[in-house]
């Protein structure tokens, strides 16, 4: 496994007591249990494809991806992110792509993936870099497995995580041309919620829904997001203030 700063970022190593976990509520667990066995169940499809020669890559992207470590807000408990779990966990996968606007929480992430020791493989490679979650969508391409400017055929997973409604909705379009499932982390109860009632925020909210949302009522909104991913993509669960239902999972 090589780690690798792209896009002009270089990555620091810093000591243990420098680093830091996010903090939140004991929901980002549940939120993380759910994205790991979605990406876990899939791969087991992605790896048959790639054993019948269809696909010659399995891919890992997240745009909002965080240092690493989460720990509740009382201190009680720290757990760790989607990365760290992601890196671990997907063993069929060789193509990792974390970013986070943050320097000094993608410099956590990198010294958190140094310090797994999983380095010497030179077949799976995970790239950092510190831009804006939108940009790096836009420029993926130059991250994605290719040889001679030729694109490799592959599969695999995206998160997006934001801790608001940053993520617009050209960029939602341009990863459903991917080839990357979508798993997608919607603040519903505070940004979302709030900001449809207030009409300062329309354009905000029209950003990450590509239109100005319906109504000033949660459900009817989301229901509008909904048909939209539906537009785009041949398969959409549904979108749900709950995490995917047991009988989702492959
Ligand atoms: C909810 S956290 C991600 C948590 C992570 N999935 C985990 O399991 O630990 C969201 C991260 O996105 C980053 N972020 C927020 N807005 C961003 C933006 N516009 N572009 C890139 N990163 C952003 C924040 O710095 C934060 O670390």
């Amino acid at each position: 496994m090589t780690i690798e700063g792209r896009d002009g970022y270089k990555p620091t190593y810093v000591s243990k007591p420098e680093r830091i976990p996010r903090e939140n509520g004991l929901y980002a667990k549940t939120k993380i249990e759910a994205f790991i066995r979605y990406c876990k169940a899939a791969e087991k499809v992605f790896k048959g494809q790639k054993s019948i020669g269809k696909i010659e890559h399995i891919v890992h992207f997240e745009p909002f991806c965080g240092p690493g470590w989460n720990q509740t807000k009382d201190g009680s408990s720290c757990f760790p992110g989607t990365p760290l779990r992601a890196v671990q966990e997907l063993k069929h996968y060789d193509t990792f792509i974390f970013n986070d606007y943050d320097q000094s929480i993608m410099d956590c992430l990198y010294s958190e993936l140094k310090d797994l020791g999983l380095e010497g493989n030179p077949d799976v490679q995970i790239l950092l870099s510190v831009k804006d979650a939108n940009y790096i969508v836009q420029n993926i391409e130059a991250f994605l497995p290719r040889r001679k400017g030729k694109a490799f055929p592959f599969l695999g997973t995206v998160i997006v995580d934001p801790e608001d409604l940053h993520f617009s909705w050209p960029s939602t379009e341009i990863l459903a041309k991917k080839r990357l499932d979508l798993l997608e982390m919607v603040p519903t109860n505070i940004d979302l919620a709030r900001n449809i009632k207030n009409p300062s925020a329309q354009n905000y909210v029209g950003n990450w829904l590509g239109e100005a949302p319906v109504s000033e009522d949660l459900s009817e909104v989301l229901g509008q997001y909904e048909e939209k991913l539906r537009k785009l993509y041949t398969w959409v669960h549904g979108v749900s203030t709950s995490p995917l239902p047991e009988s989702h999972y492959i």
